[in-house]
């Protein structure tokens, strides 16, 4: 009698683990079920990334219309591609703006001394390749936001006038500074008196530029006797990251961002 007790017992505990089992596991699976019927379903992704895009459709026609302006769809691209015919959307601000570790001519904390990360990893090597050649370079002015851009042009046309200001500055929105892609650079011993002036073409560190900024991925965005194409005076110091390829096959075709893109590309 005592043994069928114990048979008997065991078989009871048997059956209520295997009880407790079986209850873990439909709390598991409903646990996942739960899970998967609060994550949103390809459809439903679908749907949203669909109204996304067609909301930034209905910005970009927006803007267009009131401007004339072509406004760019990859304003993230390192091929980004603005001037006066083409603009930013409007409030974009480039992602993973950073500050490049090489000389520059504004205080710390100013915001002009940023680029984007890929641009400013390739600035420290173009200011490290130039240090190891004798020749000193400073960063003077790299991002701008639109309110930036647009306090500067609006204080050259008080200044100067509307022609002279549309030759040197771009209008906000249009500017190549609000992508995080370009830097100003001077001369570190001739800064003051060749900064952001033709005469930087001149200094030793003006031609090393001219002659090296493609092999770290830079253009000289606007070249002399290309002022047509670009609509800009020649601007010897403003240089442009554009990847070492296209930098590359600019600086041997010899031609500027507009030619390269058969100036309407979208
Ligand atoms: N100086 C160039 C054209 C700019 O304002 O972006
Ligand atoms: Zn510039």
């Amino acid at each position: 009698m005592k043994k069928f007790f114990i048979v008997f017992a065991c078989l009871i505990g048997l059956f209520l683990t295997a009880c407790q089992q079986e209850d873990n596991q439909q709390a598991e699976d409903h646990a996942n079920k739960q899970q998967e019927a609060d994550q949103p379903t390809k459809d439903e992704l679908d749907d949203s990334k669909n109204n996304k895009e067609e909301e930034t459709n209905k910005h970009i026609a927006k803007i267009e219309e009131e401007t004339g302006l072509h406004v760019v769809d990859n304003p993230e691209s390192e091929l980004v591609y603005v001037n006066k015919q083409r603009k930013l959307p409007t409030g974009y601000v480039p992602p993973n703006l950073t500050v490049p570790d090489v000389p520059h001519f504004s205080k710390e904390g100013n915001p002009k001394r940023q680029l984007q990360k890929s641009a400013a990893d390739a600035l420290e090597e173009l200011f490290a390749e130039a240090q190891n050649n004798g020749i000193g370079l400073v960063a003077v002015s790299g991002y701008r936001s639109y309110e930036r851009q647009e306090s500067i042009y609006s204080s050259i046309v008080d200044t100067k006038g509307q022609d002279h200001a549309d030759k040197y500055s771009a209008k906000p929105g249009t500017s190549e500074h609000q992508t995080g892609l370009t830097m100003d650079v001077a001369s570190a011993t001739e800064t003051v008196s060749t900064l952001l002036e033709e005469s930087f073409s001149q200094t030793d560190a003006g031609g090393w530029l001219a002659e090296h900024a493609h092999e770290f991925g830079f253009i000289i965005r606007y070249p002399k006797g290309k002022e047509d194409i670009t609509g800009y005076s020649y601007e010897p110091w403003h240089i442009r990251y554009v990847g070492h390829e296209v930098a590359q096959t600019i600086y041997q075709k010899d031609i500027t961002l507009e030619e390269y893109f058969g100036y309407d590309y979208e």
